[in-house]
């Protein structure tokens, strides 16, 4: 049996120039600009070039005979149908959304490597016993809902309809719509309760993507094997101060949001430092300044902070080392401050059987992965609260990601969809 599934994983040739230009096709669904760094995608969920993308990867799919279930999020299951179908199956999948200004790797590769491991599966020959699933999850990104990963959220339970529904446009002119409306219109509908799946609705779950970090192409290894996804959170904080003419409004009679806002920032970084470890990140990645005219001063600023770390209590510090600078700014500068919880998860541990089976493939293929934490985070933190999961990691250039000159070379891609390939058949014979 295990010399047979070797034999099986030898066979196993990806199709690399077919995913190197379905990878420049779907970056072709984007509404930016161009960029003289790379190429530049902007992909916002439920976008028209979101589902432009959408409406083509179905064909792709249905090209390959694979059975097509949409949600009402808009998740979308590709199954390959296994000879035993009534057995939970065997998943990967990622995203397609792409933040403003964005590279074109980032969730891609594992929505079309996934795509090319199942064919290459099929070209094999291979008659799987589970069935074996490509989901394409929705909004991962929080570009537009400001919380990620919701379709992933809503499948396992973390965020519950309601909330889900009711969640409100985070881009400036956009508060007013909600999900509920705007998925709708995108032509997602029925009852968000719909979306949630039971525990062991997968047998296993392995998530192909970029690393997004320098660590493997610093060490010259092709692949990694993530074992457990930092924790992230996320807050709204909005300062309320008083506003008016810039040039009339006497310096000591000011009560400027926007200067507190900077010291907040700074209190952020400051404490995110201060934990002296390289696994505590926090970024303030958007500044909403109101009324936002260069002769007004601010009479109101709202931030978007983002905390991370492997360590959900050491992350918990950070927010309180802030909260307790947060009260001597509001203090000093007679400004209101208020604070939103948007999200506080949990890190998600990689199942030990996927890691142990991905490390048997990559040894069959003479790769030495690196195991590794994933500081991104990823659908598969979500999932992990209904089924085993695993990533595999790739290497991109310098370790930038969320830009467009992001960049994973061809034969890196090739090599993750290859060992995604084998690591699916593996899992889908148990
Ligand atoms: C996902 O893109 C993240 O922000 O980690
Ligand atoms: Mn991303
Ligand atoms: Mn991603």
């Amino acid at each position: 049996m295990q010399t047979q599934s070797m034999q099986r994983r030898l066979e196993i040739e990806i199709d690399a120039k077919r995913l190197i230009d379905e990878l420049n096709t779907l970056a072709t669904f984007s509404s930016v600009e161009p960029s003289v760094i790379g190429t530049a995608v902007t992909r916002i969920v439920f976008t028209p070039d979101d589902l432009r993308a959408r409406t083509w990867l179905k064909q792709l799919a249905q090209a390959e005979g694979l059975s097509i279930r949409e949600d009402a999020v808009g998740n979308t299951f590709f199954r390959w149908a296994g000879s035993e179908p009534g057995l939970p199956a065997v998943a990967t999948g990622s995203h397609i959304d792409a933040i403003p200004h964005a590279g074109m790797y980032d969730g891609t590769v594992g929505v079309l490597g996934g795509l090319e491991a199942i064919r290459t599966l099929k070209r094999s020959g291979l008659r799987p016993r589970r069935s074996i699933e490509l989901v394409l999850l929705t909004s991962e990104e929080p570009t537009r809902f400001g919380i990620g990963c919701v379709g992933s959220r809503l499948i396992s339970g973390t965020l519950s309809p309601e909330r889900a529904d009711a969640l409100h446009g985070a881009q400036r002119g956009s508060e007013d719509e909600t999900l509920a409306q705007v998925r709708s219109a995108a032509g997602f509908t029925g009852p968000l309760s719909s979306v949630r799946l039971p525990n062991g609705h997968y047998h296993a779950w392995v998530e192909l993507h970029i690393e997004q970090g320098p660590l493997l192409e610093r060490e010259g290894i092709p692949l990694g094997i993530v074992t457990a996804i930092a924790a992230p959170a996320g807050y709204r904080f909005t300062i309320e101060g008083i506003g008016g003419h810039a040039g009339a409004l006497l310096m000591p009679d000011r009560r400027d949001a926007l200067c507190a806002a900077a010291e907040l920032i700074l209190s952020i970084e400051k404490h995110a430092l201060a934990t002296g470890v390289i696994d505590t990140v926090a970024t303030v990645g958007t500044c909403d300044v109101y009324p936002g005219a260069v002769n007004s001063v601010p009479s109101r600023v709202t931030l978007q902070v983002d905390v991370r770390d492997i360590d959900p209590v050491r992350r918990e510090g950070v927010m309180q080392g802030v909260r307790r600078d947060v009260e001597a700014i509001g203090k000093l500068r007679e400004v209101r401050v208020s604070e939103t919880l948007v999200n506080a998860d949990q890190p998600a541990l990689s199942s030990p059987h996927i890691v142990a089976v991905l490390d048997e493939v990559c040894r069959s293929y003479g790769i030495t992965p690196k195991h590794m934490v994933a500081r991104a985070y990823h659908d598969s933190s979500f999932i992990a609260g209904i089924a085993p999961i695993a990533m595999i990691f790739i290497p991109c250039r310098g370790g930038v990601s969320h830009r467009p000159d992001e960049y994973a070379a061809p034969g890196d891609i090739a090599l993750g969809a290859r060992v995604l390939a084998a690591t699916l058949a593996t899992l889908a014979a148990e």
